[in-house]
């Protein structure tokens, strides 16, 4: 299959036009009850991962960024996604689900949003103005891990206020503000091969739905450029002649350094692919950012 039949593949099965128009009501009735927006993102793939039609969907809102996954994504990219969000007048704070990094920064970030509209509700005479907001992103981003986490955090305190519990919709995350318990889910873009590509590299889209050798050996094209120090050491590769190999030639030196053979001695590549797929979903290759800013 080539990448064209993937792409519009990937389209029909996950984003048919009928679904994308009910998720996108959806989020306008939820938007209605919202005084902000908390826009969660893959810190490995900020653009990507970023429904390019948030800004129209949220309008006048104020919206914070959220790179999730950041325990997985280059370190110093990540500190310049930030500045490049700061310079657009965004919020944007690092987070990772995983170790709850970052999930401390969340309502201080929410706060500094929506400072405007918290004294303009001073002004009017309403002391302790409550402030909502939701959650919004693409499938698999991390929206219900985040939000488990921020509800485990202040479980405490949503048992405390009375008629303020899991079933219902909203929970209280810090004194004054609180958060819908379901997330918005955004439709990604697949406007071009690369952001197909990516969504795919970091699991974003379902494996069944694509042919995991092509994408291997399209990831294994950027790796051999990139030369991540744990991706040369975990398959004992030579550095400095890696870039000569042909990717589907290296797709199964890997699987045969693994052991991945079928009968005959040929290498299993389908096996080969997964696994290569799988150890980069993990960040086992290294802790990899697929975007920068400009
Ligand atoms: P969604 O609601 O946006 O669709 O995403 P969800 O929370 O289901 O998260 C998708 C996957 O991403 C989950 O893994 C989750 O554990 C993982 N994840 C979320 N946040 C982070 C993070 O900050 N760092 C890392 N490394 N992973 C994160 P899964 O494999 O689908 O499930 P599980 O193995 O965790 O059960």
């Amino acid at each position: 299959m080539f990448w064209s039949d993937i792409m519009s593949e990937m389209q029909n099965i996950q984003w048919f036009p009928g679904h994308m128009t009910k998720t996108k009501r959806q989020i306008e009735k939820n938007l209605k009850l919202v005084d902000a927006v908390a826009e969660i993102i893959d810190a490995r793939i900020p653009i990507s991962s970023r429904n390019p039609d948030i800004a129209q969907l949220v309008t006048s809102k104020p919206r914070i960024v959220l790179l999730n996954k950041c325990d997985m994504a280059d370190e110093k990219a990540t500190k310049l996604w930030i500045e490049h969000f700061k310079k657009q007048g965004i919020i944007a704070i690092a987070i990772d689900c995983k170790s709850n990094k970052g999930i401390n920064a969340f309502v201080p970030a929410l706060k500094n949003a929506l400072q405007d509209k918290i004294d303009a509700y001073k002004r009017k005479g309403m002391l302790n103005p409550s402030m909502r907001v939701m959650i919004v992103g693409i499938p698999n981003v991390g929206k219900s891990t985040f939000i488990n986490r921020v509800f485990k955090q202040n479980k405490a305190k949503t048992a405390d206020k009375p008629g303020v519990t899991r079933g219902n919709q909203w929970f209280t995350i810090s004194k004054g503000f609180e958060m819908l318990d379901t997330p918005g889910v955004l439709w990604p873009k697949f406007d071009d091969q690369l952001t197909g590509e990516r969504l795919a590299f970091t699991g974003a889209i379902k494996d069944q739905i694509i042919d995991v050798e092509l994408l291997a050996v399209r990831l294994l094209d950027l790796l051999k450029e990139l030369k991540t120090p744990d991706f040369i050491a975990r398959f004992k590769l030579d550095g400095d002649t890696i870039s000569d190999i042909d990717s589907y030639e290296l797709l199964q030196i890997i699987g045969k350094k693994r052991g991945m053979l079928i009968s005959g001695g040929e290498v299993d590549t389908e096996r080969a692919a997964i696994m290569l797929l799988d150890e980069f979903r993990a960040a086992k290759l290294g802790k990899i950012t697929l975007e920068f800013p400009d």
